[in-house]
């Protein structure tokens, strides 16, 4: 081998390797990921020479939907023709009569044409939501990009969706979201080859959507005058003065409808009755059972007010509800059914006399006969209704859909009946929920459902049999906006959460792998979300702190579900900066720390996350504690676990809960032990307010029988009592923390109790 052919073999090892490894980024381009896809050398250059065909008018749509899209980064203004008029450079989408699927897809690229084939159109835009995943990011741009090449690897692919039903959700009632975001939701829908999208017209906080026969319905329920400025539950809640407001007209109903049609996916109206209807009893009240004036409400949470079960209230409904099948060409009318409180049904003498009559024991029975009644309002007009879970108590309605959201056990019991199921739960797949443990997260409702927990979400249970398997005909990711208020946050909430579900409902489940996902895909959807210019969370590199009790000390660890992540952190509380010291494994802290982690995510390019954490090794650390009355499950530990909990997002997890009682408890020091100050938090957490208890008081033994008052301390103010006292030898200390069990919110008559630690120095 002389010089010159080895620097040709070893140039074209090196192009070889390049190549590969180009490849395999292409691959990993294309999220969901493809059932089967196959990458060859070479490249298929789209320019203005291209030509994109179709054989079929039911093709033609789809064709032009490709044209627009690529028309303004490239400029290019494709020509749309019904047979190729080249034989060079063409994208040809051809509707073809063969055994693929309903939704399946072929595409081939080569050097001289890319070639679509489907069964349906539904096939061929899937399809075209590939391609625009093979070109590079900058084609997302809505200007012209100067410079660019826009070349498509040469690849096929053979790929169908897992399941039917790809679903998301959006509140628009809690705060409103105007035409133009409904859109881009769509279209964000559509680039995951999701089919559905669920449209949460009405709730308690405003009423979204025009019915003619009723125009107080938009007149009354669509404003309301301010709107809870923390969280719901917040001791002591305080209001805006920003009115909220906004309702769709039928004609902007049927722009979405068309918009989505276009795009190949349902709009499912969800119109929330018997509760959640705050809104609708506002504008008419004479549908409730007390028949007395209802606000459209300024919090967010479960209300009384709910629609009576009178035949003046189905009439109503049948309008309302016949106005909207005409309106929505869905197969599916969603009717809530979720969270209703029963108390004013209980206390209606013509509820009480429908049970006798209908021979109804439970309040349930009575949600059941409502849902049934709805439900057969809805069939009538020829559709197919859905319902929350809920739908199940006191007996479900035949036909009925049944979405499961608080967890996946209604969705069970659902299947084992018979019934369809869309798997929502709000475990893994409600967008509102937090994306890590961050002090820099925004203020979510609660709850926590990282990307890598949406990530692993399976739907089908696997004790359930095959058929039943089967009757899960797919999942729905949900958006309640409560705290959502803008385009930006929501954006922030749903990406990169979006992909990780558009996985489990589109690829082939023993192809799912989170590393390869968060590796391979997800840093390429990063870049062309940002070329999208969308807000997507950078959650999933944030780093997490977590410490466990070594005897007297605390030994700290942290990681980050994205494997490959950079960790520096500092000790003093100080922002971490590439120069920091960097995690290379666990620590020990014997005094009061405040421990402070950021990530660096290589593929951003960037350092993320705030991960904070107060942990104050004390001398009642891990001690053994006894109740008077017990805290709620699994929560004794916490009081003495060596962590504060305010520098994270409130959790329940970080507490000593007491439901309905109050504090009082007995620490065993081990041995006679001299104290002189305890350190109660009661403290939320950063976006929440808890209640602080009415009254601290502390008393030492060292027989624990005979206590000696220590300190005490009357309405203490939060979100945390020092109580210090002179140096004094105890073995036993005994602390009592008064629950204040009063509640601004009908719905919680007793708040509970939350410390979460009681330490002793
Ligand atoms: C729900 O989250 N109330 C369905």
């Amino acid at each position: 081998m002389n010089d010159s052919t080895l620097s040709y073999y070893l140039s074209s090892t090196l192009m070889a390797f390049a190549l590969f490894f180009s490849c395999q980024q292409a691959y990993a381009e294309i999220t969901p990921k493809p059932h089967h896809i196959a990458f060859s050398e070479g490249q298929f250059e789209l320019s203005q020479a291209t030509e994109i065909s179709f054989n079929h008018p039911d093709a033609k749509p789809v064709a032009e939907y490709l044209a627009e899209f690529l028309r303004p980064p490239t400029g290019y203004l494709l020509p749309v023709t019904k047979q190729t008029r080249s034989k060079g450079n063409v994208i040809t989408l051809h509707l073809v009569d063969s055994a693929l699927a309903e939704e399946q897809y072929q595409l081939a690229v080569s050097a001289q044409s890319i070639k679509i084939s489907a069964r349906t159109p539904t096939g061929l835009f899937w399809a075209v939501q590939s391609l625009r995943q093979l070109l590079p990011a900058e084609i997302e741009s809505r200007m012209p990009i100067n410079q660019a090449s826009w070349a498509v690897p040469q690849v096929t692919i053979n790929d169908k969706p897992r399941f039917k039903y790809r679903g998301m959700h959006l509140d628009v009632s809690r705060h409103f979201f105007d035409v133009e975001f409904v859109k881009r939701y769509i279209d964000w829908l559509a680039m995951h080859k999701f089919n559905v999208f669920q449209w949460h017209l009405t709730d308690d906080q405003g009423w979204r959507i025009a019915i003619d026969a009723y125009p107080k319905l938009t007149e009354i329920g669509a404003t309301r005058p301010h709107t809870v400025m923390g969280h719901t539950y917040d001791y002591q809640p305080l209001f805006d003065q920003q009115p909220v407001s906004g309702f769709y007209t039928q004609a902007q109903i049927k722009e979405v409808i068309a918009y989505a049609q276009a795009r190949h996916i349902e709009v499912i109206p969800e119109i929330d009755i018997p509760g959640h209807t705050s809104a609708l009893l506002a504008a008419y009240p004479e549908l409730s059972c007390h028949q007395q004036p209802v606000k459209v409400q300024p919090q967010f949470g479960i209300f009384e007010d709910v629609l009576c079960p009178r035949e003046d209230v189905f009439a109503f409904l049948r309008t309302v509800y016949k106005e909207v099948a005409e309106l929505f060409p869905s197969q599916y009318i969603h009717i809530g059914g979720d969270e209703v409180i029963k108390k004013q049904w209980l206390a209606s003498p013509f509820v009480k006399q429908l049970m006798r009559e209908h021979q109804l024991s439970t309040p349930e029975q009575v949600q059941s006969y409502f849902i049934k009644r709805v439900a057969s309002i809805v069939q009538a007009q020829g559709k197919t209704v859905i319902g929350w879970d809920e739908i199940l108590e006191g007996g479900v309605a035949e036909g009925a859909v049944v979405m499961s959201w608080r967890g996946t056990q209604g969705g069970i019991a659902a299947a084992k009946l018979g019934h369809q199921v869309v798997m929502s739960p709000y475990q893994y797949i409600y967008f509102d929920a937090y994306q890590s443990r961050n002090l820099d997260e925004p203020k979510a409702i609660h709850g926590l459902s990282t990307l890598k927990n949406v990530y692993h979400y399976e739907p089908q249970p696997s004790h359930l049999s095959p058929e039943q398997q089967e009757l899960i005909i797919g999942a729905q990711g949900a958006l309640w906006t409560e705290y959502i208020k803008t385009p930006r946050h929501a954006e922030y909430m749903v990406f990169p959460r979006l992909s990780a579900l558009a996985e489990t409902l589109w690829s082939a489940k023993a192809d799912k792998s989170w590393s390869e996902y968060s590796q391979q895909r997800l840093p390429k959807l990063m870049q062309r979300y940002q070329k999208m210019h969308i807000n997507a969370a950078t959650s999933a590199y944030n780093p997490t702190i977590s410490s466990t009790i070594k005897g007297e000390q605390l030994q700290v660890s942290m990681r980050t579900d994205i494997e490959g992540t950079e960790i520096y952190y500092t000790l003093d509380g100080s922002e971490p900066t590439l120069t920091s010291l960097r995690y290379q494994q666990p620590i020990i802290i014997s005094e009061r720390t405040r421990v402070r982690a950021l990530s660096f995510a290589k593929p951003l390019g960037q350092l993320v996350g705030d991960a904070q954490l107060t942990l104050a090794p004390h001398l009642a650390l891990g001690k053994k504690i006894s109740f008077s009355y017990p805290p709620a499950e699994g929560s004794a530990t916490k009081l003495q676990d060596g962590q504060f909990a305010y520098d994270q997002f409130y959790s329940v997890n970080d507490y000593a809960i007491f439901y309905d009682s109050d504090l009082e408890a007995v620490i065993d020091l081990d041995s006679s032990t001299l104290v002189e100050r305890v350190e109660i938090g009661y403290n939320s957490g950063r976006h929440r307010q808890l209640h602080p208890p009415t009254s601290i008081k502390i008393w030492g033994s060292n027989d624990n029988k005979n206590w000696q008052p220590l300190a005490h301390i009357q309405q203490p103010p939060g979100p945390m009592s020092i109580l210090s006292f002179a140096a004094t030898r105890v073995r036993y200390l005994k602390v009592s923390a008064i629950n204040s069990k009063q509640s601004q919110d009908i719905q919680i008559p007793k708040l509970p109790l939350y410390i979460d630690e009681i330490a002793v120095y």
